[in-house]
């Protein structure tokens, strides 16, 4: 049954082009679910502009008119006793005294460099200081204004923000668009967006006609999205003499991006910060009297298992920084503080010690402290929702009612956000857990205290194994610096590192750019579907150029999943992926959810690998909690199955209004539940625009557990490994890797036997092993009709290469299966 609908909707799907209806969104770049943060697809809608039209005489008199009436329009605001009032706040910004510099060396350079402290006005003054100038000389309705970041929740914060300055809603100057949601309305001139959203603009308008500025903000953070976006701009400038590129960083390394645009001015914004005094671990444990334990006895979370994981694995990874940091560690003498240093400081989590320090000095600071708020850096989600709870109940804080803990990472809701922004009551505690988000691109005015962990989670990718890893890294001077900074916005304040002093001297100076550190599929695409020549070519001009393995991998992935054809062109798969917002894979388990309707399942499944794992697992009733999960999984022998009637479930409980209930019963995340929701709303309209959705069908196979069995491979080949049942014991490998083992948060890691021969797999991620994280179980045939590059076309290729695989894991008596299925395979191409 399989092969036939094979044949007959591929055919078909091979004969659709997509379609592009003017509405779009941006890429994302970074693996989706480890980090467990929406903030690595950031994504967003833009419209193409309208071209410029020949300029006739009526069109000039309509934007003099348009252009006049917004001068008038700005300056009754700034006559207007509120609008006086957010003037006098602005003129006292950093940024203010030098707004002629800067305005003069933007008309009179195509490309300028502007660096100053967090807070001194950056990104909400400077791309309002020229829009104000260009509104002032009766230019308003000519210009636009673009200013990308780096983040979702900085885009909207931000354009927020700018949009009370001036005094309007948004919508109407001042606008924003991140992923699938955005305000912007005919007359906005400034543009608050995140990188991918520009990105994505640039794939059907390369001129970007129309436009006058570009902001490019938080250069510094050398996100992938950022650094691939300067390379565009950069070929971009020479054809666009009157377009303005202004690049914004919160540290002084202006000086790398300056020759990289052939010595641009480099502005620097005088800083405005009140002192902030550092404490590190030394003086935490004399202030607050905190006894460190040495590592064998810290178990109060139950985590020993995991240190030791832990040391192992970073006694393997040699990182030079570890090293350096246990020499100095060494030379200090740290033992003093009965933290055995080399070994402990090998396996020091902060996560895990610094759980029961982090609410040690949070208690110091609550009983002690001034009035002021508490940001609190972490490395994760999971950890700051742990955190949180602890902390709505901790006895040492004092009165629960006059303490507000809240989080702040990429993925909250937007209610949560202004409440982070928001001052509390009198005599209420702000405590803020955070993401290193906080570090830059978000400022809380109140904060006074901020307490460091030292570390944050960084992806890292092993290009010879073709792996990429996740740990939590330690953070660079610069960050912590920027960390430190973020306590003396108001008054002057107090910053708590929870690390010793000669820690931080063995830091680096800055972070590796991403583009350095992450595979680079989805960069590769896009940089196919945007027509820039030659992968490796391209991306020699980069900034700092990722290695030629890396880059090789990811071509040869997108050759093997059929994005790239044999001579790296972009096939018609590859042009439909480039078009999503997800990862490669991603997208092609949702275009094949839609050809071979089932694409309900589909939807969830892949809303669930994009945002994060629903399934809660808490250390103290993780039994409870598995088999629950285990419930779901029931004898499918796949994680995203389990999913998927999870969610079902769930929203089953929501129309009888017991969703919370049945979440709490379950072990699962109400939060993230809704999250997969509504990304499966967006992922529906997504693909309504590739052209390649039949509504009134794309549901029709849905029950059918095979098929989406089937199409979930299609999307994570060439992730699979292969199953041996060894008596009670299950084996698994895969070819790069020989050995891997199944995450235990995986139901398939508790199975006995599983009877099916291969596991499909989304992701593998190094720690002290190779470990795969969700999978689903297959059989022969569903890897031999789904697994790689069948839309392609190159059907023997795809045969070929799945005999190399059958050969290499020496399964004999499935060459049976495979040449009957290839015989059959050979004849439907035959009658093609
Ligand atoms: O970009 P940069 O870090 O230089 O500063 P900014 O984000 O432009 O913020 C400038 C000032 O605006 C901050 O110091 C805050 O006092 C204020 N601001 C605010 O009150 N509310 C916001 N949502 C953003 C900024
Ligand atoms: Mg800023």
């Amino acid at each position: 049954g399989l092969q036939r609908r094979v044949d007959s909707l591929l055919g078909e799907f091979l004969s659709r082009k997509p379609v592009n209806r003017g509405s779009f969104s941006e890429i994302s770049f970074t693996s989706s679910s480890s980090n467990g943060s929406l903030n690595t697809n950031e994504d967003g809608l833009l419209e193409t502009p309208e071209p410029r039209r020949p300029a006739s005489s009526v069109m000039e008199k309509i934007l003099l008119r348009r252009s006049l009436q917004l001068r008038n329009q700005q300056q009754a605001w700034q006559e207007s006793p509120e609008g006086q009032k957010m003037i006098d706040f602005r003129n006292s910004l950093p940024s203010y005294k030098e707004r002629d510099v800067l305005l003069r060396a933007i008309s009179d350079n195509q490309v300028i460099v502007v660096s100053g402290e967090t807070g001194c006005g950056k990104t909400t003054q400077l791309p309002q200081y020229i829009l104000e100038s260009e509104i002032d000389a009766t230019r308003g309705a000519l210009c636009s204004i673009i200013c990308t970041q780096p983040r979702r929740i900085s885009a909207m914060s931000v354009s927020e923000r700018v949009a009370a300055e001036r005094g309007e809603q948004l919508g109407e100057s001042v606008g924003y668009k991140v992923r699938l949601e955005g305000i912007k309305g005919r007359d906005t001139r400034l543009l608050f967006c995140t990188t991918g959203v520009l990105l994505r603009r640039l794939l059907v308008d390369r001129d970007l006609r129309g436009v006058t500025h570009v902001i490019v903000d938080e250069i510094h953070e050398r996100g992938m999205n950022e650094d691939f976006l300067l390379i565009v701009l950069r070929d971009l400038l020479p054809r666009r003499p009157e377009l303005r590129l202004i690049l914004m960083s919160a540290t002084l390394n202006a000086e790398l991006f300056s020759s990289y645009f052939s010595g641009a001015p480099m502005m620097h914004i005088p800083g405005f910060t009140h002192p902030v005094r550092a404490h590190f671990l030394e003086d935490i444990v004399e202030t607050t009297g905190y006894r460190l334990t040495p590592y064998n006895q810290v178990d109060d979370y139950g985590q020993e298992k995991m240190w030791k994981m832990q040391r192992q694995a970073l006694r393997k990874r040699k990182s030079q920084i570890a090293s350096s940091v246990e020499d100095a560690l060494e030379a200090a003498n740290f033992d003093k503080y009965s933290l055995r240093t080399r070994e402990s400081l090998a396996c020091w989590n902060p996560d895990s010690i610094g759980f029961n320090l982090i609410e040690n000095v949070l208690c110091h600071i609550c009983r002690n402290g001034r009035p002021g708020a508490v940001l609190v850096f972490m490395t994760g989600w999971d950890d700051i929702n742990s955190l949180k709870e602890q902390l709505q109940a901790h006895p040492l804080l004092g009165d629960p009612s006059r303490v507000l803990v809240l989080a702040c990472h990429g993925s909250m809701a937007s209610s949560e956000q202004r409440l982070i922004f928001n001052k509390p009551e009198e005599g209420v505690r702000k405590i803020v857990l955070a993401t290193n988000m906080a570090e830059t691109s978000i400022t809380i005015n109140d904060v006074v205290f901020v307490v460091d962990c030292g570390k944050a989670k960084e992806t890292s990718y092993d290009a010879l194994n073709n792996t990429p890893c996740l740990l939590p890294s330690w953070i660079s001077k610069a960050s912590a610096r920027q960390r430190r900074g973020r306590a003396g916005r108001v008054q002057p304040g107090e910053c708590y590192h929870l690390y010793p002093r000669c820690v931080y001297d063995a830091f680096a100076e800055y972070q590796l750019p991403e583009l350095l550190r992450t595979p680079l599929q989805s960069l590769c695409l896009q940089i196919k579907s945007l027509q820039l020549g030659s992968i490796s070519e391209f991306l020699s001009r980069a900034l700092q150029s990722p290695e030629l393995l890396s880059v090789q991998n990811a071509i040869e992935y997108l050759k093997v999943i059929g994005a790239l054809d044999e001579k790296e062109n972009l096939t018609i798969l590859g042009r439909h992926l480039s078009m999503l917002p997800v990862e490669p894979k991603l997208g092609k388990m949702l275009i094949l959810g839609a050809i071979f309707n089932c694409l309900d399942p589909i939807l969830t499944v892949v809303a669930g690998l994009s945002v994060r794992d629903p399934f809660l697992m808490p250390f103290d009733k993780k039994d409870l909690a598995e088999s629950a999960k285990s419930q779901f999984a029931g004898k499918y022998y796949s994680d995203h199955l389990a999913l998927v009637r999870a969610y079902e479930g769930w929203k089953d409980s929501e129309r009888e209004g017991s969703g919370y209930d049945y979440c709490w019963k379950n072990f699962l995340s109400a939060q993230t539940l809704k999250a997969i929701d509504s990304l499966r709303k967006q992922f529906l309209v997504l693909l309504r625009d590739t052209g390649l959705l039949d509504d009134s069908t794309s549901d029709l196979l849905s029950h059918d557990e095979h098929l989406v069995r089937a199409v979930i491979c299609g999307g994570l080949y060439p992730g699979v490994s292969s199953v041996v049942n060894k008596g009670k014991s299950i084996s698994t490998k895969t070819m790069e890797d020989g050995q891997v083992l199944l995450y235990a948060n995986s139901v398939n890691a508790r199975e006995q036997r599983i009877p099916y021969p291969w596991l499909v797999f989304n992701e593998k991620v190094k720690v002290h092993a190779v470990f795969l994280r969700d999978s689903t179980a297959i059989s022969d045939s569903m890897l031999l009709l789904f697994g790689g590059n069948l839309s392609q076309g190159g059907l023997d290729g795809h045969l070929k290469m799945l005999g190399g695989y059958l050969e290499f894991f020496m399964k004999p008596a499935l060459a049976d299966t495979y040449t009957k299925l290839k015989r059959e395979l050979e004849e439907l191409i035959q009658k093609k």
